[in-house]
Parts: structure tokens; sequence; C-alpha cells
């Protein structure tokens, strides 16, 4: 039996393929623009897709298992499984502004995001008044050309941020990868699923 997992592009793809084989399973090496990859033994299907996909991916079963930073996991409701933590795609989930700007005297605040959930959860959080503008991308651009105040986004080198004339005013949580797991299918797989997470949790 074969195990879909949807994965997101980029670099959360290139670490999770090294944790693949260094967990055993193997690979063509091979640079590729396939969007379906399978290992050598046929027991994986690697599904790749948009990092925001990869909840529908799992939640209407065109996977079995996703690999999806928690920031997009607190953007859905758990309509899956979280069965397991990964050393990938750490970075910081921050609120940040122009540098200097005052956004702590602020009592109304305007925050853009790709992560419009967990802005409106910041507010609240901060019982704070304020409106939360979802851009898809480019999120910098908020403060830069005054659409917003401040973004909520995620921050991993901070080059973007310092390029851009941006600082971070706060952490608003710790951002990591995570094995999420379609319900049926962790009831029809489990064994299999069980061997995946045991073989790349060493
Ligand atoms: C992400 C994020 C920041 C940037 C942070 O964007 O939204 O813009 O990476 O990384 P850094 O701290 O290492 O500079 P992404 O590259 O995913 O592109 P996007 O703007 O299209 O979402």
């Amino acid at each position: 039996m074969t195990l879909k997992i949807a994965v997101s592009k980029g670099r959360v793809y290139e670490d999770f393929l090294s944790l693949l084989k260094s967990s055993g399973y193997r690979f063509k090496d091979e640079k590729t623009r396939k969007l379906v990859i399978k290992d050598l033994d046929n027991s994986i299907n690697l599904i790749i897709v948009k990092a925001i996909d990869v909840p529908l991916y799992v939640n209407n079963a065109f996977a079995d298992l996703g690999i999806v930073g928690k920031d997009i996991i607190d953007e859905f409701d758990d309509l899956f499984y979280e069965l397991l933590n990964l050393e990938i795609g750490v970075c910081d989930l921050c609120i940040a502004s122009m540098k200097n700007s005052k956004i702590k005297e602020m009592d109304y605040l305007k925050i853009a995001t790709k992560y419009p959930k967990q802005a409106n959860e910041y507010l609240k959080f901060k019982k704070l008044n304020g409106e939360v503008i979802k851009l898809n991308g480019s999120v910098e651009l908020g403060p830069l050309i005054n659409i917003s105040d401040c973004i909520l986004d995620i921050v991993e080198t901070g080059n973007t941020l310092k390029e851009n004339g941006l600082e971070v005013n706060e952490h608003f949580k710790k951002i990591y990868s995570k094995v999420i797991a379609n319900k049926v299918s962790y009831k029809t797989k489990t064994d299999i699923i069980t061997e995946f997470i045991n073989k790349i949790s060493w």
C-alpha cells in the first residue's frame, strides 16, 4: 500500500526529502519539476502543492498525510489529526512595523497578513480594536505603502523585514512543520502510517 503525502514546495520540501532519505527511504537523485514523486520502493508518493493547500489535500483525502507549518494549520479548524512535530521550517510568527513607528501607542491597529484568523486572535488577545487586511504575499508592502500599521507574518532570516525598513515588534508564536493525517486514512492505513512515523522519528 502506498502512502500519499502532500508537501509544500520549496525549502520545506527539500528538508523533508533529506529527512526521508536519512530515515531509509530511497529516491532517484534528480532535479525535477515533477509534481508527484515516488520513492524507489513505491511506498511513498509525494504530492507537491502550495503550502496553503496542504490541509485541503488532507481534509479531502487527496492525500493521507500532509507536511505543513503550524502557521497554516492554525488557520484551519481541526479536521485532521496532528501526528508529529518536525524540526523543519522553523521560524517565528511576528508582528512587525516600520522602524520607529509607534504601534504600541495605537488604539486602532490595521494588520496586513496572510493569516487572518490568527491576526484576529492577536487583536482579541491584546484586547485591541482594529482590522485585518488579508494579502496573499508580499505582506511587507502593508506598512510600506500605508495599507496597514503593521503585519503579522513569518520571519525566518529577518532579511525581508530589514531590506524593507521594517522591524519586529513582538514575537507571537514559534512555527515549525508538522505531520498531519486524514482521519479516515489514519483508521484504514494505521499500520503503514505508524511505520512511517516511527521511521522518520529517529
Ligand atoms: C515569507 C514571509 C516573508 C519572508 C520571511 O514570504 O511572508 O515575506 O518569507 O523570510 P525572511 O525572514 O527569511 O526574509 P515568502 O518567501 O513565502 O513569499 P510571499 O511573500 O510570496 O509569501
